[in-house]
């Protein structure tokens, strides 16, 4: 059976200075922040603004050698991916290699809270870095 797509479930946005983004996504914009916190496995400190379905996150490297980190020197404080929640990661990739798209991950790897995820490369997707996130069943 086909994997289907569940939702957009989160856009991260990079940042230089947390306190400064919140200036305008919080204070100007009014998005609330739920939680920051610091993710090992991204290397980062990020800021979790819900904002219905999907929720925002800035994201502020703290290892100037991670990969988010070499983008913000590269490109530039924007965005830098979009999260899709899927059904099943496994058949989603496999169905992806099939059609010949380029694949950061073809497997998946474990992200924060227990998460499988695995990115797109933007040479496949018209320039956009796409990862795709599944939610072990037990969690909300
Ligand atoms: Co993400």
């Amino acid at each position: 059976m086909m994997s289907t797509i569940k939702h957009l479930n989160h856009v991260a946005i990079l940042v230089e200075d947390l306190e400064m983004a919140l200036s305008f996504w919080r204070d100007a914009l009014g998005l609330e922040v739920s939680h920051i916190e610091y993710i090992p496995e991204q290397q980062a400190i990020v800021a979790f603004l819900p904002t219905g379905n999907a929720i925002l996150e800035l994201v502020k490297p703290t290892n100037e050698d991670s990969g988010s980190a070499r983008y913000l020197k590269k490109r530039g404080p924007g965005i830098h991916h979009l999260c899709f929640e899927v059904e099943d990661l496994e058949a989603h990739l496999k169905k992806l290699e099939r059609e010949g798209i380029r694949l950061v991950n073809a497997e998946p790897v474990m992200g924060a809270g227990g998460t499988k995820i695995a990115f797109i490369h933007p040479e496949s997707t018209h320039g956009v870095l796409i990862e795709l996130r599944q939610t072990p069943r037990s969690s909300p």
